[in-house]
């Protein structure tokens, strides 16, 4: 594995699990495999655990870590091409890309969608261009259409909570009062029919996602029906994918509730964080037994601990 932008970046989705399990088993058993290299990580956006778990990742490895967010601790970036520049930005994105390069091993990018253009957001701007210029492997952190480093600690949790061989997954939408992109749901669906699990999408109408994404889960606007014999239920939101960018729907009846999950299968609620308690779910929800988020947000050490592994073996 060279760059880890997308599930399409993986070869064996199984041995990338199962070196994410070997990693949260014994963390420390690859503690020089890093000596010497450096992960350089560029937040366009901010972070909690992304950042955080990478660079402990990172460190369990012996790689070193530096971290920057453009315009803020670092020039502000031009992306576009054959501008002349005289704005904010003070650097463009192919000399910044380039340069870093020289400097570090690995680059991780994190880079949301504008939500204003679905062409340029799906085009991934911003991380194609670090991938073209850097001359080095490249992680996302999270970009405008995918958040894999996310899934592949979804994908770690789901098989370590499972009860039966082929769960029923529901991945809900729920209400949020900003508009919020579709990595994170684009990326679980992506994942978790890779795996082979049972993927029930529910969401109001307008909410579609990308059927390139989606294609092989059922989709539903009818909540309860989806939630019905569900062994996880995986809350989001994001903003619309066909009105791009929109708000369709603040209907707080999507909101998951304990007498939602009391039509599951004594199903494990899961979230990616941060999330908004009493919008997205209730606190009795985000409260309960059932409610695996920490464990989950846990999971994001081992799984990015396994990328760096696999990137730094292959080299
Ligand atoms: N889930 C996730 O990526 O969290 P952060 O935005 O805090 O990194």
């Amino acid at each position: 594995m060279n760059h880890f932008t997308a599930l399409a970046d993986v070869p064996d989705l199984a041995l990338l699990l199962e070196r994410a399990a070997e990693c949260k088993r014994t963390p420390n058993a690859w503690s020089s495999l890093g000596r010497g290299r450096t992960l350089g990580m560029v937040f366009f956006n901010p972070s909690l655990r992304t950042r955080v778990s990478a660079h402990r990742a990172a460190t369990l490895l012996g790689i070193d870590v530096v971290s920057m967010s453009p315009g803020s601790d670092t020039w502000l970036l031009e992306t576009r091409d054959g501008v002349v520049m005289d704005g904010a930005a003070a650097e463009h994105i192919r000399e910044a890309a380039a340069v870093l390069g020289r400097y570090v091993d690995i680059l991780g990018i994190r880079s949301f969608a504008q939500l204003t253009n679905r062409d340029e957001d799906y085009a991934e701007t911003i991380l194609e261009r670090f991938v073209a210029c850097a001359g080095v492997p490249v992680i996302s952190l999270e970009s405008a259409t995918r958040h894999p480093l996310q899934s592949l600690a979804d994908m770690l949790t789901i098989e370590h909570f499972k009860r039966t061989s082929r769960p029923r997954v529901v991945l809900s939408w729920a209400p949020h009062p900003k508009a919020l992109p579709q990595a994170v749901p684009n990326s679980f669906a992506e994942w978790a029919i890779a795996m082979g699990y049972e993927l029930v999408i529910t969401h109001p109408p307008g909410y579609e996602l990308d059927e390139r994404f989606t294609a092989g889960a059922t989709i539903t606007h009818d909540q309860d029906a989806a939630f019905d014999g569900a062994d996880f239920v995986y809350a989001k939101n994001w903003s619309s994918y066909h009105d791009y960018g929109k708000i369709l729907c603040q209907d707080m009846r999507w909101q998951i509730t304990p007498e939602k999950m009391a039509r599951t299968r004594n199903a494990y609620f899961m979230h990616c964080l941060p999330i908004r308690r009493n919008m997205i779910a209730s606190d009795a929800v985000l409260d309960s037994p059932s409610s695996i988020i920490i464990e989950q947000a846990a999971n994001r050490v081992p799984a990015a601990q396994a990328v760096l592994r696999t990137i730094l073996e292959a080299q």
